[in-house]
């Protein structure tokens, strides 16, 4: 039998609660699939861990984590801990320690939940977008001089590689090409960046010529927000860079209805590395601790893990269980505007899990 190693770092606020309950809900997987296993080891890092050591994670902690098969993670931020920290010293730790330079992010209406768009139904909104994982806006090139005095100056310098732009839109027009439409959506700013941006919008008719089947178009990013909002049916795979896809994913996962949904994949497509899944909500101090937090981000992510290990079939069975429990409204949590908790949300999807095949398909 197969057994895959799978790394869980829960990091701070809500991830301690809805990583355990993505842990249970493979175990359960697994456990029912017969074919494979699942080796769960948990890594206690972020912002304890910084308060007792004075860092988010060991020195040594990627090598921990280099023979694992993928990495399921919580959050990471802190409200005693400054965001740039947290970030940096953890999550933007292992995303460019591992090159996971493909950052995936579907998004999708499921069933019984709303979109704030009017006259937006299901099928009109069905979106992946790729994201620029490791350089660019998030390159961490930059500084501070003259600190403190009037004369202060700081940078945050973008870095944009030709290698590193070529990679991930070669991956995107991938992804493009794997969908039922085969349609990509290349975002940029080359109008006011005329530098990077312009050479991305270059790259992009050049990985064009090898995807003929693909079809393509540009969009800048601002004219993109008011295009998912007012054509979301026009939509089907974006590419953007590391920040303008940050701020299009959260705009993507609240017109799917709420961040508590959204799962990412941080992916090293040549699986040099682990690569790492997460909900994108963050750690959530408000809610914190009182079994509150959705889930459903974490499981599924857990169907993209699985997907990434070609657990397909477990992939697609956890897939149905989020589906039907997001069709019944007295399991919706506090963000989708229900009662229910953490924990009987994830019971719900264990049962799901565990019907015979056959009551499934008919439920
Ligand atoms: C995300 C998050 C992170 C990011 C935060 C937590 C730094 O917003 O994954 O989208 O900006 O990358
Ligand atoms: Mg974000």
């Amino acid at each position: 039998m197969k057994s895959y190693a799978i790394a869980t770092i829960p990091g701070d606020g809500i991830g301690k609660e809805v990583v355990p309950a993505g842990a249970r809900v493979l175990q359960t997987l697994a456990h029912n699939s017969g074919r494979f296993r699942v080796e769960l080891e948990e890594f206690g890092w972020g912002g304890d861990w910084y308060r007792a050591h004075g860092v988010m994670m060991p020195p040594d902690g990627l090598d921990a984590l280099r023979g694992k098969d993928a990495i399921l993670f919580g959050s990471a931020g802190d409200p005693r801990i400054p965001d740039h920290i947290t970030l940096w010293g953890l999550r933007l730790k292992i995303c460019q320690g591992f090159d996971q330079y493909a950052n995936v992010r579907p998004t999708r209406i499921l069933p019984g939940i709303h979109s704030p768009l009017k006259r937006c139904a299901a099928k009109d909104l069905d979106w992946v977008i790729v994201r620029e994982n490791t350089e660019g806006e998030y390159a961490g090139v930059g500084g501070r001089a003259h600190q403190g005095h009037a004369i202060e100056v700081a940078t945050d310098v973008s870095i944009m590689t030709r290698a590193g732009v070529q990679r991930i839109l070669r991956f995107a027009f991938q992804l493009a090409r794997s969908r039922p439409r085969k349609q990509l959506t290349v975002v940029t700013k080359s109008n006011a960046q005329r530098h990077a941006m312009v050479m991305w919008d270059e790259v992009a008719l050049q990985v064009s010529n090898d995807f003929p089947d693909v079809r393509w178009d540009k969009e800048l990013v601002d004219a993109m927000t008011a295009r998912m909002v007012n054509r979301p049916t026009s939509i089907d795979t974006v590419v953007a860079t590391n920040l303008h896809a940050d701020i299009l994913s959260d705009l993507a996962a609240a017109l799917a209805g709420s961040l508590g949904l959204a799962p990412t994949g941080n992916i090293d497509p040549e699986r040099r590395y682990p690569s790492m899944f997460e909900p994108i909500h963050g750690s959530a101090f408000d809610i914190m601790g009182k079994g509150l937090a959705n889930p459903i981000g974490t499981f599924w992510s857990c169907v993209m893990l699985l997907e990434h290990l070609g657990e397909t079939d477990a992939a697609r069975t956890l897939m149905a269980a989020i589906e039907s429990v997001t069709a019944d409204r007295s399991l919706h949590t506090g963000d989708l505007g229900g009662t229910a908790t953490t924990q009987q949300v994830t019971d719900a999807v264990i049962e799901r899990i565990q019907r015979p095949a056959v009551a499934r398909a008919a439920a």
